[in-house]
């Protein structure tokens, strides 16, 4: 889960590469570097900077380093083998610090190799899987860097995008894909492979996506892409809408806040072209109405935020489609020998579609013969190139390193698909169907409503900021939320917190609840309304701090309660796309309070492309 960028072309290569590394940083940020190809009198020399620490303590390393070139790599890196330091930030060189490789992902079989190159004379200088790239490659002794890629690729188990580059060949970017993610970009300035599309941007509109098992070749006005076997592949370039600001921070203090702000948009765009007219449509699913009127159950696999998406996904399709659902963590997916149904349905969730336990788990299901579908928000991502069938939710790049805006929008998904599903198989009367439509339709507005009360959030987070125990509490469609929204108190504040099922309290967790302890009752006006006043006055005569979470008019709960908050009325399985948006604000006024770094928490990545 490194970032990636490299060039060839008539622009200033460093600048180039300084500006897409910042952009990727969220992949990671324990320590950076770049190579760039150098002119010297008569041939080229590779000039490498790298730094321990943020893109920022690079930068300032370059400003006093003379570096010119028109052809180089760039890498961000998060550690995975081998402590963060200067040493292990790439690029890696070979012996003669020639080839210089940046890799994105793991070699499982660097040690056993290492041991060869060492016994080979090949002499080590950092604790990395990825430094056995160059040396392999110096072994192939080739002049084609193309050639000695495509066996070194070959030769390696694991993950990886990969970029070298050999002053051999000066105006040359040599890259291979086995399953990590690679972009390229096309300009008339010149060419470009990155991790992904934002980190060149400003440069490009004009992107290929590098496939599994493919290598390339970029110079600055071509770009060639070969086939496991070698043979040259052709495809073309698709051109990306986004605009630049929408990939930059947009005046708000930080990405996360932005992205929070940006979900009435987030949800209107996933559900555009899906709900309209009153009418659901999801030809993305590739499903006829017998198939899915023959469905016997719904698998849901997910990583992290997005596993409470399909948790709140589980209670809407059981409610409405009467379709059993179960939930799974990629992680455990994997390895527990998974049951598939026969006339099942796996549903992968993930923003990113590059998490390896989510994708593993495609994998998994895939060669049992199960049917996948993906809900994801990158476009050309390997979960959706994978599966049978990918919804996109359009929330937008999200560049903070815990989702929002992605949440929303796959919750939203899962509530279009609950009804679609319910529709189809005829368990929802036309009445309840009619009214969750226009409740479906009204809910950007009413998130909208609720981010206009951001100031009364933040005074809440004011007056709570400095204790050390959060417990959030919810039953049916708010438990996802609570345990969405500890997992982002977690994250960003680095204060220990749990979401818990409120009427599990008095079983164990309740032992917590003190002075030092704040209670985020998470409770709109629904059926398990008046048990949850009950379980929060349990925790209240322990001498917790109670911040509820509840419907406008319901003016009795806030005299009994320390803070309240009021979301606007909506029915109560579709009450969850609205609490968490307050559990959000909640979460990043209390991280800010503490001077924390919300865009890129500690020991964190956006995408975990590794187990
Ligand atoms: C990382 C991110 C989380 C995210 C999880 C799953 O841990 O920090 O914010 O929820 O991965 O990511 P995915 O891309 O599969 O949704």
């Amino acid at each position: 889960m490194c970032g990636i960028v490299a060039y060839t072309g008539r622009g200033d290569c460093k600048n180039i590469l300084l500006s897409g590394l910042k952009r990727l940083e969220y992949r990671g940020y324990d320590s950076a570097g770049i190579a760039l190809l150098s002119p010297q009198k008569k041939a080229y020399t590779v000039t490498l900077v790298k730094e321990a620490g943020k893109i920022r303590e690079l930068e300032a390393e370059l400003a006093h380093t003379k570096m010119k070139g028109h052809c180089g790599i760039g890498h961000t890196r998060w550690a995975t083998h081998g402590e963060p330091s200067r040493e292990n930030a790439h690029p890696h060189q070979d012996c003669l610090g020639q080839i210089s490789v940046v890799h994105n992902g793991i070699i499982e079989n660097y040690a056993q190799l290492r041991e060869q190159l060492e016994a080979q004379g090949h002499t080590f200088a950092s604790d990395t899987d990825t430094e056995v790239l160059p040396h392999l490659m110096e072994q192939e002794d080739s002049n084609d860097l193309l050639v000695a890629m495509q066996k070194v690729v070959k030769k390696i188990k694991g993950s990886g995008a990969i970029v070298a580059i050999d002053p051999r060949n000066p105006q040359q970017l040599v890259g291979a894909r086995i399953a990590s993610p690679l972009v390229a970009g096309i300009s008339k300035n010149g060419n470009f492979l990155a991790s992904d599309i934002p980190a060149v941007l400003e440069h490009t509109r004009r992107f290929l996506i590098i496939h599994d098992q493919e290598t390339v070749k970029v110079t600055p006005h071509k770009v060639e892409i070969f086939d496991k076997e070698g043979r040259a592949v052709k495809r073309e370039p698709f051109k990306v809408n986004w605009s630049i600001s929408s990939a930059q921070k947009g005046g708000f203090a930080d990405f996360m806040l932005k992205e929070i702000f940006e979900q009435p948009q987030g949800v209107k765009e996933t559900m555009r072209g899906r709900l309209s007219g009153g009418q659901l449509r999801f030809e993305e699913l590739n499903m006829d109405e017998q198939q899915i009127k023959g469905l016997k159950k719904i698998q849901i696999i997910a990583c992290g935020t997005s596993y409470h998406a399909a948790l709140a996904g589980k209670q809407v399709i059981e409610k409405w489609a009467r379709i059993p659902v179960e939930v799974d963590y990629g992680s455990e997916y994997r390895y527990r020998d998974p049951i598939m149904v026969p006339d099942s349905l796996l549903v992968a969730i993930t923003q990113s579609g590059e998490t390896i336990d989510t994708l593993a788990a495609i994998r998994e299901a895939k060669k049992r013969g199960g049917r996948v579908a993906a809900i994801t928000n990158i476009v050309g991502s390997s979960a959706a190139r994978e599966s049978d069938a990918v919804i996109y939710t359009h929330a937008g790049p999200e560049i903070g390193v815990c989702a929002t805006k992605t949440f929303t929008a796959q919750v939203m998904v899962m509530y279009l698909m609950g009804l679609y599903f319910a529709r189809i198989k005829g368990t929802i009367t036309e009445h309840s169907y009619r009214e969750l439509m226009e409740e479906l339709d009204a809910i950007p507005q009413k998130i909208q409503e609720i981010l206009n009360g951001s100031k009364q959030i933040k005074k809440i987070a004011d007056r709570t900021s400095r204790y050390a125990c959060f417990l959030f509490l919810g039953r049916v469609y708010s438990l996802p939320m609570a345990l969405e929204g500890a997992l982002k108190l977690k994250e960003i504040s680095y204060i220990h917190a749990e979401g818990y099922p409120a009427g599990e309290m008095k079983h164990g967790p309740i032992a917590l609840a003190d002075k030092k302890t704040v209670v985020v009752g998470i409770m709109p006006q629904d059926a398990v309304y008046e048990k949850l006043v009950s379980n929060i006055q349990e925790v209240k005569a322990r001498g917790a701090h109670l911040f509820s979470i509840s419907t406008q008019g319901n003016d009795r709960l806030a005299k009994n309660v320390d803070d309240c908050f009021h979301i606007p009325p909506a029915a109560p399985a579709l009450s969850g796309i609205l609490t968490v948006i307050v559990l959000q604000l909640y979460a990043y006024y209390i991280a800010k309070n503490l001077g924390r770094d919300v865009d890129q928490p500690r020991n964190l990545a956006k995408s975990v492309t590794v187990e």
